[in-house]
């Protein structure tokens, strides 16, 4: 083990050199071979847990060792998450100019939440959501902020919308002002509504019993006539009702719902229309995809994920809100020690520890930012296109496989299906067999996830356990997508050849 001496309290400049080389070809390396890695490391839980036992060095350790450490034991221990074949949750594979940008927003410590800790980054960001309301067709003049992700983005959102609905001055009471008479309601649709609102239902203390879940149709949008009697019974019952959540691309389907009726019902009752687009909202600058996002422009705000389809290097996420004053009156907090405002130009003063929850942030913008510039716009629209594409390639061959079940039409990039024998097609309703059928889906999963081949993950839909792929990454291919289902449709073959009925 060799040991260093820090030079002023860090690396010296030569080594800072030599070893940021070393890094540099670390990640070029790590990329070179990303196409042959495990997507999932074979090591079991206590195997990586042993890598990782050993004391913290009396004496700090030298960076070269430190970086052979990345190489040898952390790396090969991740899951290769920017794989072509990682198709779990909903990753994006990371843009290799956003790991350049990390880097650099590293190498200047930028504290993004206020203007005087980073006038350019304040800018940044700024420019980087108008870009993104344009792309989509927002109003351009409208606030919003980078998060760490859609779950923030949606907490955001949700604080804006309290603020602003509730018919009384919420900052100093909150919920427990005696002026509140009623339950704060938020909805979501019943199949797709998205966890993450839970999520925030319990951090704004709401309850989650104050979530409503709107019946949806088969194509699993929401039923907007049943969101309409939901809203008049419940105001007739005393209740508040406070948030609509419409999903723009839905965790299992990628369900679109009918934003434009959802907007009129909220305008017309006083509700906050939030538009939930953690995978899908860059989905509205596909001219194709026009009709289906109609009426996005009237939502109070929206957000989607960076880290998602965009490619962004986790952790990313972006809310607009339609009237930047209901953001800043939110969020607006002030101490003597946190005055960075310049009396001389509000707009350039601004800072955005006043339009969220965060204080201290790092500066996300950035690789927001150079991941934009570096697609451009018709390099997003092109990249979009063939997930769509890739996408619309696993249907037909799950539609041309007899042993597999289409469940519904591809929308964006997340697609669901179910292996289902055809020998067991006639009796797939028994209840036992329904149960076998659950579990034959959940191992044909795992067999291909053990096999380092690919990621792919199941859910459930209308109650059954169904597989899941989310195929957002820039990098994959249709042969990864015939390889993947090779493989799904040959563990299916084998494992339910153990099926006794
Ligand atoms: C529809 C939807 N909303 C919100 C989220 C939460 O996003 P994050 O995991 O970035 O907090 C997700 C995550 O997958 C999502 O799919």
């Amino acid at each position: 083990m060799t040991t260093k001496k820090p030079h002023r309290g860090d690396m010296s400049l030569e080594e800072l050199r030599r070893v940021g080389a070393d890094v540099i070809e670390a990640i070029a390396q790590y990329h070179a071979g990303l196409d042959q890695r495990r997507v999932l490391p074979a090591a079991s839980p206590a195997e990586v847990a042993a890598h990782f036992a050993d004391a913290l060095p009396e004496v700090g350790i030298s960076p070269d060792e430190i970086l052979r450490d990345w190489v040898d034991r952390v790396a090969p221990l991740l899951t290769a998450v920017g794989s072509p074949r990682h198709f779990g949750f909903v990753n994006g594979s990371g843009s290799m100019i956003g790991i350049l940008a990390d880097a650099l927003a590293a190498c200047v410590n930028t504290n993004a939440g206020a203007w005087k800790l980073g006038p350019a980054a304040s800018e940044i960001e700024r420019q980087s959501l108008r870009w993104i309301a344009d792309l989509i067709g927002y109003p351009t003049d409208c606030g919003g902020i980078v998060t760490t992700g859609g779950t923030m983005a949606n907490f955001t959102a949700l604080v804006t919308a309290l603020r602003h609905v509730a018919p009384y001055d919420s900052t100093p009471d909150g919920l427990q002002d005696s002026k509140r008479e009623g339950r704060f309601l938020v909805y979501m649709s019943d199949h797709e509504g998205h966890v993450s609102i839970t999520r925030v239902v319990d951090m704004m203390n709401l309850g989650r019993n104050s979530i409503r879940k709107v019946p949806s149709h088969p194509d699993f949008t929401m039923d907007s006539r049943a969101l309409s009697r939901m809203i008049q019974e419940d105001r007739a019952r005393g209740d508040l009702p406070l948030c609509v959540v419409a999903q723009l691309g839905s965790i299992n389907v990628g369900a679109i719902d009918p934003i434009d009726e959802i907007a009129g019902i909220c305008a017309e009752h006083g509700i906050w229309l939030h538009v939930d687009g953690a995978c899908g909202l860059l989905a509205a600058m596909l001219p194709e995809m026009r009709d289906a996002v109609r009426g996005l422009e009237r939502a109070d705000s929206t957000s989607f994920d960076p880290h998602k389809w965009l490619g962004v290097p986790f952790d990313c996420g972006v809310v607009l809100i339609r009237d930047a004053e209901h953001l800043r009156r939110a969020f607006s907090i002030t101490a003597p020690y946190l005055r960075g405002i310049q009396d001389d130009d509000h707009r350039v003063g601004m800072d955005f520890l006043e339009y969220g929850p965060e204080m201290s942030r790092g500066f996300r913008a950035l690789k927001l930012w150079m991941t934009l510039r570096f697609y451009g716009t018709t390099g997003l629209r092109d990249s979009f296109a063939k997930s769509l594409e890739l996408a619309r390639q696993l249907h037909e061959l799950v539609r041309s496989h007899p042993d597999f079940e289409v469940l519904h039409e591809p929308i964006i990039y997340l697609y669901c299906f179910r292996y289902r024998p055809r020998w067991l097609a006639d009796r797939a309703g028994e209840p036992e067999l329904r149960e076998r059928l659950d579990q034959l889906n959940q191992e044909i999963a795992e067999v291909v996830q053990k096999s380092g081949l690919a990621i792919v993950m199941t859910s459930r839909i209308r109650g059954n356990v169904v597989l899941r792929m989310s195929i957002c990454s820039q990098r994959t291919e249709p042969e990864d997508i015939q390889q993947t289902f090779d493989a799904l449709a040959k563990a299916g073959r084998e494992l339910s050849s153990l099926i006794e009925v």
